[in-house]
């Protein structure tokens, strides 16, 4: 399974994206495009940057009714991005509204992965406003398993989750996870970070990297060091 490392492009701009990645001469990112881009600028930008021979994860979070998001998601995967995302709290029937809306009508779509629980979520947040009262992990690994039947391809998770959720949902799920720190540098305002090197013995698919790599002094040379960690490239 291809494993590989993915830029978070949190820019309010294109103008901003593009002197970004006009840096990357050589190997092309993997980007993540979120809502601030994607809102500032709108479906035009995940042309661009898909043009300029980028894959792409459209990180947009859909949580709606399942009609809804099915027709959403028939919209998105026209742009032909490589992975787009939901909450699994919409439940599995929106999971497999959402799959059925994603699908082209040659069979093919891009990958599908569900936010299980927020990092910025607490146990103490979930229980109080939520009234989930099940310890934090065993909630991940239950939406996590909610994902899987209803045939999506992975989850967002933490680092430190992804060998559970390979063990209840099979190794060919993927688990897709931010969250990642050089060793030396500064985790800013996330709480349970690791590091690339770290992140890929713990068994993640994909990483996602944001501050570590745009804020760097040197972007280009700290997303080497990450393929050199993450993939021993
Ligand atoms: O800058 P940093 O490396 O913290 O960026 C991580 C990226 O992953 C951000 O775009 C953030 O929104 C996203 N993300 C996250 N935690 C989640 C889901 C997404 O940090 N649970």
């Amino acid at each position: 399974m291809a494993k590989d490392v993915i830029i978070a492009c949190d820019f309010s701009s294109a103008e901003a994206t593009y002197a970004f990645l006009d840096q990357f001469t050589g190997r092309k990112p993997f980007v993540k495009i979120g809502m601030e881009l994607f809102y500032a600028e709108g479906p035009e930008i995940v042309r661009q940057i898909k043009a300029r021979g980028h894959q792409i994860f459209l990180d947009l979070k859909l949580h709606d009714i399942p009609n809804t998001v099915k027709k959403a998601m028939a919209v998105l995967s026209r742009l032909d991005v490589d992975i787009c995302n939901l909450h699994a709290a919409g439940t599995i029937p929106m999971m497999e509204a959402a799959l059925e809306g994603l699908t082209r009508s040659d069979g093919t779509r891009p990958l599908l992965i569900a936010v299980t629980q927020l990092t910025s979520t607490d146990q103490q947040h979930m229980e109080s406003d939520l009234l989930i009262r099940e310890p934090m992990d065993q909630v991940v690994l239950h939406y996590a398993r909610n994902a899987r039947a209803a045939g999506l391809d992975g989850v967002v998770c933490s680092p430190l989750e992804a060998g559970k959720v390979h063990d209840s949902c099979g190794q060919a799920f993927l688990a897709v996870t931010p969250g990642v720190r050089f060793a030396d540098g500064d985790a800013g305002d996330q709480k349970r970070v690791t590091t690339p090197a770290k992140a890929r013995e713990l068994g993640s698919d994909y990483i996602v990297v944001g501050r570590p790599i745009t804020a760097a002094a040197d972007p280009v040379a700290a997303y080497a060091r990450c393929l050199q960690e993450f993939l021993g490239e």
